[in-house]
């Protein structure tokens, strides 16, 4: 049994973006998660982890998404080994910014390398995916899609699964702010409404459409006008104290728009990052928060190129 360890980075990523609720996504070139395994005899062995919110990971195979995600890959590949793990978060969880997505995505990149890569980027996203159905109570890919594949994402269909990437803009600035208040993704899918309006529908499809065109020609124009959301961002407001101040903050100093990251609690904003003004935002809108006495952690960062072999 060889004992290499095979490293990956797997990064953060922004999923939902207004219109696209559990389709669209988009990776970050930062914060990362490491994943680091090697071949053991059998089972799965958490070795260790590491890193901001690491005692909130399990160490129970069966409930971690490293484990779960890579356990999938073996099955699928008939493989007759196991793994063990050391697990280093970069992205914590309960963040809004896909920390259990970018462990999945992780331990299903790593699994598929041990087992000679025989899996497709598809296969291995649907391994992910089947992590983060178990871990936050509902099949959702927006985050384990751009994990893997890199880019925006569009998620078309779930049965059959269906998926493309699309090369977002060089200069899709990218500026993240997560306060220190921790909002289960699970938590956040039990506020939403289980109905909408044709209004609405309609609404979500126009800009959904438009934010695709723009991801397409490279317009951040078109983009930030399509960051629209009648339905899931409203619901959740009010998991996320000062949000809208925090977003307000972010576009009166220069974002082109500032909406809640995935289910929350952190708050994404885009900018065109030919003007250099991202870590400015951040500090707008980290003030928003450490004025009321919450700490708030930022990043300024970019689209990036999904999970890698470091
Ligand atoms: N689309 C999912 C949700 C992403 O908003 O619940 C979770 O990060």
């Amino acid at each position: 049994m060889s004992d290499e360890w095979v490293r990956i980075a797997a990064p953060a990523t922004t999923s939902n973006i207004g219109p696209g609720f559990d389709t669209f996504g988009l990776a970050m070139s930062e914060p990362c998660d490491i994943i680091e395994g090697r071949k053991i005899d059998s089972g799965f062995k958490i070795a260790e982890v590491s890193g901001p919110g690491s005692d909130k990971i399990p160490k129970d195979p069966k409930i971690n998404s490293v484990t779960i995600a890579a356990e999938q890959v073996l099955k699928r590949c008939g493989a007759d080994f196991g793994i063990e793990l050391r697990i280093k978060k970069g992205i914590r969880p309960c963040s809004g910014m896909g920390s259990s997505g970018a462990s999945a995505a992780g331990g299903a990149v790593l699994a598929n390398i041990l087992c000679g890569e025989k899996l497709s980027p598809t296969q291995m996203i649907l391994c992910a995916a089947h992590a983060e159905d178990v871990i936050s109570g509902g099949l959702h890919a927006d985050n384990v899609s751009p994990c893997i594949l890199g880019g925006f994402t569009v998620i078309r269909s779930y049965e059959p699964f269906d998926v493309i990437r699309i090369e977002p803009p060089k200069n899709l600035g990218m500026v993240v702010a997560l306060p220190d208040i921790m909002v289960a993704t699970s938590d956040a899918r039990k506020v939403l409404p289980h109905e909408v309006s044709i209004k609405d529908l309609v609404f979500h499809v126009g800009n959904a459409s438009t934010m695709v065109y723009g991801m397409m020609t490279g317009d951040l124009g078109i983009i930030s006008r399509s960051v629209k959301d009648a339905v899931f961002e409203p619901a959740r407001a009010r998991l996320v104290p000062f949000l809208k101040e925090a977003e307000k903050e972010a576009v009166s100093n220069g974002a082109l728009v500032s909406f809640l990251g995935g289910s929350g609690p952190c708050i994404m904003s885009f900018y065109d990052s030919n003007t250099n003004i991202g870590g400015a935002i951040a500090e707008k809108v980290k003030a928003v928060y450490t004025d009321n006495g919450i700490k708030c952690d930022t990043w300024v960062t970019k689209p990036g190129v999904g999970c890698k072999r470091i």
